[in-house]
């Protein structure tokens, strides 16, 4: 079949963010390649979803599996599969959570969660933290304050924002460089005075990604769960990045020693495929379905993603990939801070394991966001071969959310530290030579 690009992507409503000319027609490993044959490192990992790799040999046999076995069942028709990977699930889960529900998207698994949240309370009230990102659906896409709620229509009753505990750019004026929580003591406080009092959840990504890879300071969980359980809320992990081996430790409940009542994963446990999963405890299960919590979506509990989630969590066993993601990661960080030596551009590098964050900045006493160098320096990344994500909101930083799979090769790595070296001195002088 031989379509033309231009007329074809004419017939596509467009979704959001930019878009590369070519198409793109295969992906392998960490590299992509495009309908003319260039081969580019991928470092968002797709969508941050191939946790394994692009097409490992795993998740391909899970498929063949489907395909030998059931793709898709009726909802009161559990699969094998299902069952196999909630079996599998309890050597990831941090106790008590064990009772699971597979959905498909990482909003789905968060609707779920609030939801469950919502009929185990009896509350409604749902708050969530600054640059978090849920989701585009109802619920999810309330408790996102990230970007993109413009235009929307009026917000739902009951959702209320917390500000973000971002030590580079404090959103309280108050601390620089170190969050001593103010934020989260003056947001309560508020949080508080609106409340009128059927709070139901309190959701949180135990690394603030799409609000620029903020890692909250040590402590921070304990106290947001405290708070949630002294207003007799649910304290939600949206692990949609950070489960899964990614940030070098099997959840973020894992790292941060805070086990939440429930706890969503999207992306990383698919690897590529739509499977998400909502967990909670036997008690939570149990007062919700007394209460009449449903669920149903065409594709809850298939066997086909579930398949592909337990080739996932086995092939990260197997190959050891949260300790590649912590090594790997380590490496990575290093050459990402001897760049920062080098570049005054480099404002601030952080992250876990292998979900990273490089902020950009016109200076480092002002840390003005530097979105015309994010914007020049991605593009031109891309040229040299390499996939960059930049979260370039005006009213946020610019940073670079660099994720690759855990399966990224040293040699991998270091060729994309050399592309990003590259392109930031063309960047740099390329800006000079708009400005002269
Ligand atoms: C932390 C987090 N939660 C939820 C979502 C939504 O997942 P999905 O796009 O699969 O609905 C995302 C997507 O970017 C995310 O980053």
């Amino acid at each position: 079949m031989s379509t033309d690009l231009t007329e074809a992507r004419g017939l596509l409503i467009r979704y959001g963010g930019d878009q590369f000319e070519r198409a793109f027609v295969r992906a392998e490993g960490s590299v992509v390649w495009d309908d003319q044959g260039r081969e580019i490192l991928d470092f968002t990992s797709g969508q941050m979803c191939a946790t394994i790799g692009h097409n490992h040999p795993a998740l391909i046999s899970a498929m063949e599996k489907a395909g030998e076995t059931a793709v898709h069942l009726f909802s009161g028709m559990v699969p094998q599969a299902v069952l196999d990977l909630a079996v599998k699930l309890q050597d990831w889960l941090p106790k008590p959570l064990k009772r699971v529900l597979p959905v498909n998207t990482g909003a789905e698994s968060n609707e779920a969660a609030l939801r469950l949240a919502k009929m185990a309370t009896g509350g409604y009230e749902v708050v969530a933290l600054g640059g978090s990102w849920h989701g585009v659906t109802g619920a999810a896409a309330q408790a996102s304050y990230a970007s993109d709620r413009k235009g929307y229509g009026p917000k739902v009753p009951g959702g209320f924002v917390l500000p973000e505990p971002n030590a580079y750019r404090c959103p309280v004026d108050h601390c620089r460089d170190r969050c001593d929580m103010t934020c989260l003591k003056a947001g309560l406080r508020l949080f508080d005075m609106q409340s009128d009092g059927a709070g139901a959840a309190v959701i949180a990504e135990p690394i603030i990604s799409a609000g620029g890879v903020i890692v909250p300071p040590e402590g921070y969980f304990g106290e947001l769960a405290g708070a949630a359980r002294d207003r007799g809320m649910m304290m939600v992990f949206d692990e949609a990045q950070t489960a899964c081996g990614r940030i070098g430790a099997k959840t973020g409940a894992h790292a941060t020693g805070v086990t939440p009542d429930i706890l969503t994963m999207s992306k990383t446990i698919g690897g590529g495929l739509p499977l998400a999963v909502t967990a909670t405890s036997d008690e939570i299960e149990e007062k919700a379905h007394a209460a009449g919590f449903t669920f149903y979506t065409s594709h809850v509990a298939d066997p086909l993603p579930a398949l592909a989630g337990i080739a996932v969590l086995e092939t990260i066993e197997r190959e050891n990939l949260i300790e590649a993601a912590a090594e790997k990661g380590a490496r990575l960080r290093a050459g990402l801070e001897a760049l920062q030596q080098k570049y005054e551009a480099i404002g601030d590098v952080r992250g876990q394991g292998l979900l990273l964050g490089v902020e950009l900045v016109e200076d480092r006493e002002s840390r003005k966001p530097n979105h015309r160098l994010g914007a020049v320096t991605t593009d031109e990344c891309f040229r040299r071969g390499l996939s960059m994500n930049i979260r370039r909101r005006p009213e946020r930083g610019a940073v670079w959310r660099i994720a690759p799979p855990l399966t990224v090769t040293d040699t991998e790595i270091d060729r994309a530290l050399d592309i990003l070296d590259g392109a930031l001195a063309a960047g740099l002088d390329h800006l000079a030579g708009e400005t002269t």
